[in-house]
């Protein structure tokens, strides 16, 4: 307990001497608030502080927000992407202005389009005095490295505890400057590389200082990309024979034998026959393959890539084949 008052004290003192002077600061006004923090979704503050300041111009109240003309609005936005965000704040301003007021609780912020968890966090404790803690990219670095823990951010479990700790940090009443505080600190001091411990304020109590772990921490995990793959095969068949190949190191499969693929066969000069399966779906653990199969019947072996190796149809089952491929050649008749 003890060092968690020990840090949100630190944190605040730290805000007032080093926190940005951002124009959205010295304002009350929801509106303004709301709209720098939709603006900051996927922005550098640099970069946002502009459009910020184009936007107010523009658009001083949330009613000539919503009176604009999408076009107009999208014009405006142009150069920060992703436009979902432009439409879901213009379609925004029209809902608050249907309310008749900004919303002013954690459930009714919530309902405006293109305000998750995050955000409503954000504009609650900074607009009106809230108590919910922010957990952004920064703040989950801040927590991790000062309190030592290595349970990955983008866990489940990972969102929980630091959720629960975030909140549980909070200081009572000062919910807008402590999120504000912990955000900047983690954009300025407590950066991802190269943070500067050397003149850290909270330095003394750092667990990722003392155990040697700042650079390990946060842990993240790594997200597996899944990705779609093509593939065309062909059963070739000349005199009771058919051809494979065995496949090499690298890529998938490794050792596993397999029949041409249909860029081989065309590249042999051979029409690629009868197509016998289409879109084949087969899920490994970091692909989705999709492959079309097709029986092409020669009668004289044609020319193909040395590693190309002609079997007797019926030793097949003496090959290592992938399941993928197995199944592709259950749909051969004979
Ligand atoms: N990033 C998003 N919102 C922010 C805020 N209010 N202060 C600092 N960084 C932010």
């Amino acid at each position: 307990m003890e060092q968690q008052h020990a840090f949100a004290h630190a944190m605040l003192q730290w805000y007032r001497e080093n926190g940005r002077s951002l124009p959205w600061r010295e304002t009350q006004d929801a509106y303004a608030i709301w709209l720098s923090e939709v603006i900051l979704q996927q922005t550098r503050i640099q970069q946002g502080l502009d459009y910020w300041l184009r936007f107010m111009h523009r658009f001083p109240t949330v009613d000539d927000l919503a009176a604009a003309d999408e076009d107009e609005v999208l014009r405006l936005w142009q150069g920060l992407g992703y436009y979902s965000r432009a439409r879901n704040l213009h379609a925004a301003a029209k809902q608050i202005v249907a309310l008749g007021h900004f919303p002013d609780t954690l459930e009714d912020i919530k309902r405006l389009k293109g305000v998750g968890d995050y955000t409503a966090a954000a504009i609650g404790s900074i607009a009106f005095g809230l108590p919910v803690a922010v957990v952004d990219g920064n703040v989950y670095r801040v927590l991790s490295r000062y309190f030592g823990i290595s349970v990955p951010i983008n866990s489940t479990e990972g969102k929980k505890v630091f959720a629960a700790l975030a909140q549980e940090l909070l200081p009572a009443g000062q919910a807008a400057a402590y999120n504000q505080a912990l955000m900047d600190f983690g954009a300025i001091q407590c950066t991802p590389q190269s943070p500067r411990c050397l003149l850290c304020p909270v330095g003394e109590l750092c667990d990722a200082l003392h155990t040697g772990r700042v650079e390990a921490l946060p842990v993240k995990l790594k997200t597996v990309k899944v990705t779609e793959r093509q593939m065309s095969y062909v059963y070739l068949r000349c005199q009771g024979q058919t051809c494979i190949r065995r496949r090499g190191k690298g890529d998938i499969w490794q050792g596993l034998w397999e029949p041409p693929t249909a860029e081989v066969v065309q590249a042999a000069g051979l029409p690629l026959g009868k197509q016998l399966r289409k879109q084949v779906k087969h899920v490994l653990t970091h692909r989705v393959l999709y492959a079309d199969f097709y029986l092409l019947e020669v009668d004289l072996q044609p020319r193909l890539p040395a590693e190309y190796k002609w079997i007797d149809e019926s030793d097949i089952e003496q090959y290592a084949l992938p399941r993928l491929i197995e199944i592709l050649f259950e749909s051969i008749d004979g």
